[in-house]
């Protein structure tokens, strides 16, 4: 087998751009896993050799152990909302433009004033260390190698400042607000003293939804992997026992609390409609993120890039719209923005990577994205971010 090989796709060799950049053994037979206390974890540190991030999916399932892996991969209820985030990109076809006259795209952006090398960052997403030993501390330096923002979460198993020592890419911070007003001051003071430029509010987990693979599983955070930022947070707990601790009854009076107490953007996460979105803005949010919460939450509700659209028309204008769930592909990505998101995140691609090869598998698959939008922006005609727009789209 040869021990290191390249590919050159277009103009753009994959291991310059750091996706084949190891022996192609990135698979879950040769990978290790460790074992953590109470529960086993991915300890291996290396470049994936990714073709697409479907296939990385299958490699992580053998890796990680059922009951986490049906954590982290699972929806809520027949998971429709979990299929459709990704099918849903389908329904829409990219029209290209030729005779252009573009050399090489460029990637780059910013996200509320943050430089990044492409328009795509890591959402927050509980318990990092069910994938891997290095947990967010991994992801986090995983990201800023790929030159791209992590936002770090409530329910992290590393601390804010264990993140913040070893990563000094741009961050966010994600609060799952709690029902002790102490307890939400600290975290935004310790996320601000991360590093940390703006505060993301979720607001659609006050309960979990109906995860049934967990409790098939009988899934429990392992007693070993512990939530450093939150105090007295239960160990060895349900997702529905911790979210005890949250603030079950959020408003827009909480939105407002959290623009005065941090001083920092808002982004709200969570929001599906154009009337919602509005009253975000109107209650002092700098931005919104799209989300159905992966398909985890409400299932049944519509595709992320379905509600994109209605959202970006009512509030597009006056503030940046983000957009999470089921890409998979630059493609996706593409569309996303064409439809008019400033910039997407993904989510569980990240843990797989994370899984199979700690913070440079995560970097693999940021990599692998930024090669595949590169591609289509070539390929569809657009030199820059800020030229995908709605009219290389085309709805059947
Ligand atoms: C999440 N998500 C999430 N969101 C959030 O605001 N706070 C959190 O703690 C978590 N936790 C979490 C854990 C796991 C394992 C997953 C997979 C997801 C939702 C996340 O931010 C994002 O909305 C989705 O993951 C995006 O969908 P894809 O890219 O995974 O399809
Ligand atoms: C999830 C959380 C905790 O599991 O947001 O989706």
């Amino acid at each position: 087998m040869p021990s290191r090989r390249d590919v050159m796709v277009g103009g753009l060799s994959l291991a310059a751009a750091g996706i084949l950049s190891t022996v192609s053994s990135a698979n879950a037979a040769t990978a290790n896993i460790k074992l953590q206390g109470a529960y086993k974890t991915g300890s291996v540190e290396k470049a994936l050799d990714i073709i697409s991030l479907y296939d990385l999916e299958d490699e992580a399932r053998e890796l990680i152990p059922a009951p986490q892996f049906g954590y982290i991969s699972s929806g809520s209820g027949d998971e429709w909302t979990l299929r459709e985030n990704t099918r849903a990109f389908d329904d829409y076809q990219i029209i290209p433009r030729y005779l252009a006259g573009i050399k090489e795209p460029d990637t780059t952006t910013e996200l509320l004033g943050s430089k990044v090398d492409i328009p795509i960052f890591i959402p927050p997403m509980a318990a990092h260390g069910l994938a891997h030993i290095s947990a967010e501390v991994g992801t986090a330096r995983g990201a800023a190698a790929a030159g791209t923002l992590f936002t770090a979460q409530t329910l992290s198993n590393s601390s804010l400042e264990d993140i913040a020592k070893v990563s000094n890419g741009p961050k966010w911070f994600q609060i799952y607000f709690t029902k002790d007003m102490g307890i939400n001051r600290e975290l935004i003071r310790r996320a601000k003293a991360m590093g940390a430029t703006a505060i993301v509010f979720t607001v659609d987990l006050e309960w979990s939804g109906n995860r049934e693979a967990d409790r098939r599983n009988k899934f429990t955070y392992p007693s070993s992997l512990l939530f450093p930022n939150i105090p007295g947070a239960p160990v060895g707990a349900t997702l529905s026992e911790i979210t005890a601790l949250f603030k079950r009854d959020l408003d827009f009076k909480d939105l407002e609390f959290l623009a005065k107490e941090s001083g920092l953007p808002i982004i709200v996460k969570g929001i599906q409609s154009a009337e919602n979105a509005k009253e975000c803005v109107d209650h002092g949010a700098t931005a919104i993120q799209v989300s159905n919460h992966g398909g985890r939450q409400l299932d049944t509700v519509p595709a992320a890039i379905k509600s994109l659209p209605g959202i970006v028309e009512a509030v597009g204008r006056h503030i940046p719209v983000y957009l999470d769930g089921g890409i998979r592909r630059g493609i996706h990505v593409f569309k996303a923005l064409a439809l008019g998101a400033k910039a997407v995140a993904i989510g569980r691609p990240i843990l797989y990577g994370l899984a199979l090869g700690g913070a440079p598998g995560v970097t693999s698959v940021l990599n692998l994205l930024k090669y595949e939008l590169k591609l289509s922006m070539k390929l569809a005609g657009c030199a820059a971010i800020k030229d995908i727009e709605r009219k290389f789209i085309s709805l059947i």
